[in-house]
């Protein structure tokens, strides 16, 4: 006889609560591969092998979807991004780590906490929710976490930010419209933070309504007021997961994953590709009226993440990771019942643009360093909105997953591939000092060690020499959520 687990989803009536063992079959498999965590942890003086830079001073940030409830059986064909956010923090000082863990408390999140079952149903479609959560926001925080004038944001694309306190995680707004200046009812995952001027530059799209066009710019001051405001409509309905953000300009790429009501109405997920549909680029002045935003067609590609972007005058750069094909297969195909399983990897792609070309009627796009597959682009965050040199990816190398970063300048790249079993997460840069040059210090980021069920570590790997593999390896004795995407605040930032 098999195990109950095999074949039961969670209902209504039934005692308790019951994950099956296979996560396609209760929606919203988790992360990390379809982990349940559900734990929410505090390790006062983690485990540190190998030496922690004594010097080394801040707080690591990430989070991830970590399913609260399994949901209904009809939700099975859920994708894996829809758990409840859960973030946790690595706070690092004078050679000690303490960790934390904590869901984020969104309105879902406590809706569902009550009911003591899952009350939304598939993928950013309210149409197949609980009647009793109408009006509740959607959100789950489960994508990215910033630190800005004071205050930690957990982003959902589909959702305003929640802010949590930065020492515990506690939730402090469900709700966040940086004081009412966000007037639409999205905000993205990755706003840019200016180097320059500190100012938060974000967006949200779908922003007036479940499938609509509307993107809503938002720039706000280190203080957190809005210093611009504008609204752009684009050449069609899409999602916008990232965009790029330099000294003069904005910038957005469109991609063929495209709104789907019709497979909302028949209680399927938010999104089908259609490459029917070409891509544009679209390119604002920043501090401009949306309506003087300029769309540049071009082939039909889909890029997830920004690596970095500048302006030299007229002249835009923008390099994201991407495909030619879909990379999140997870939404169908127009039409098709069934997403396909695997995810695509990408390349960098520069997009370039001169805004000065009066007759220019397309993007111009070519691919660097042709024989790095990856996703996760990702630079040295104090080089937001600057010409760049360094880039980091999660690779996909000859021995598995690996963090590569790339040279600009000399075409040069390097590689930390963890050993055989160890799966490593998105990586994020962490300057050697305030002050140090560009790409000089740390990639930080978790590894899962699969041969030890999934035991996560977090580990430190030097830049100037990737390949000679950690100088240190945060150990904890158990398995964490899988992450998204994670964000590194430096000491002096953070409160007392
Ligand atoms: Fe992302």
């Amino acid at each position: 006889m098999g195990d109950v687990r095999d074949s039961v989803a969670a209902t209504p009536g039934q005692t308790g609560i019951l994950f099956p063992k296979e996560p396609r079959t209760f929606g919203s498999g988790g992360s990390a591969g379809g982990g349940v965590n559900r734990v929410e942890a505090e390790i006062v003086d983690c485990e540190v092998e190998g030496i922690l830079p004594a010097d080394l001073d801040g707080t690591f940030f990430r989070v991830g979807p970590d399913p609260q409830y399994p949901k209904p059986p009809q939700f099975a064909h859920d994708i894996d991004f829809d758990g409840e956010g859960h973030a946790s923090m690595f706070r690092i000082k004078d050679g000690h780590v303490d960790f934390r863990s904590r869901f984020v408390r969104t309105q879902r999140w406590k809706a569902q906490r009550a009911a003591r079952r899952s009350l939304f149903g598939m993928y950013r479609n309210p149409m197949t929710d609980d009647p009793s959560v109408a009006g509740l926001s959607r959100g789950t925080a489960n994508t990215q976490v910033f630190f800005h004038h004071g205050k930690l944001l957990a982003f959902k694309e589909d959702s305003p930010p929640v802010v949590l306190d930065p020492t515990t995680l506690e939730t402090i707004d469900d709700y966040y419209t940086f004081g009412g200046a966000l007037q639409g009812e999205t905000y993205t995952a990755h706003p840019k933070i200016d180097s320059e001027t500190g100012d938060l530059i974000g967006f949200g799209y779908e922003a007036k309504g479940l499938a609509s066009d509307d993107v809503e710019v938002l720039s706000v001051d280190p203080q957190g007021k809005a210093n611009w405001h504008t609204w752009i409509k684009l050449p069609y309905a899409c999602m916008l997961h990232d965009f790029a953000v330099t000294q003069q300009h904005i910038a957005f790429l469109t991609i063929p994953l495209v709104p789907d009501l019709e497979r909302m109405k028949a209680g399927g997920v938010h999104f089908s590709w259609d490459d029917s549909v070409p891509s544009y680029l679209g390119v604002l002045r920043r501090g401009d009226d949306g309506a003087n935003i300029r769309w540049f067609p071009g082939p039909a590609l889909m890029c997830t993440h920004t690596m970095g972007a500048w302006s030299e005058g007229d002249v835009i750069h923008v390099d994201m990771d991407g495909a030619e094909v879909n990379q999140f297969p997870f939404f169908p195909v127009r039409g098709a019942q069934h997403a396909d399983e695997g995810m695509a990897p990408g390349q960098i792609r520069r997009f370039t643009v001169d805004l000065a070309d009066t007759t220019a009627n397309s993007f111009k796009t070519e691919v660097l360093f042709p024989d790095v597959m990856g996703v996760l682009a990702r630079q040295d965050d104090r080089y937001h909105t600057l010409p760049y040199r360094y880039g980091f990816m999660l690779a996909f190398g000859a021995t598995g997953p690996c963090w590569t970063m790339v040279d600009h300048h000399t075409g040069e790249k390097s590689v930390y591939a963890p050993p055989p079993g160890s799966v490593p997460s998105e990586m994020c840069f962490v300057p050697r000092s305030k002050d140090a040059p560009e790409g000089d210090g740390y990639l930080i980021g978790i590894v899962t060690r699969k041969m030890e069920g999934g035991r996560s570590d977090l580990v430190l790997v030097d830049t100037r020499d990737l390949a000679a593999g950690p100088v240190a390896t945060i150990k904890l004795p158990c398995r964490i959520v899988g992450q998204v995407h994670g964000f590194w605040v430096p000491g002096d930032s953070l409160p007392d």
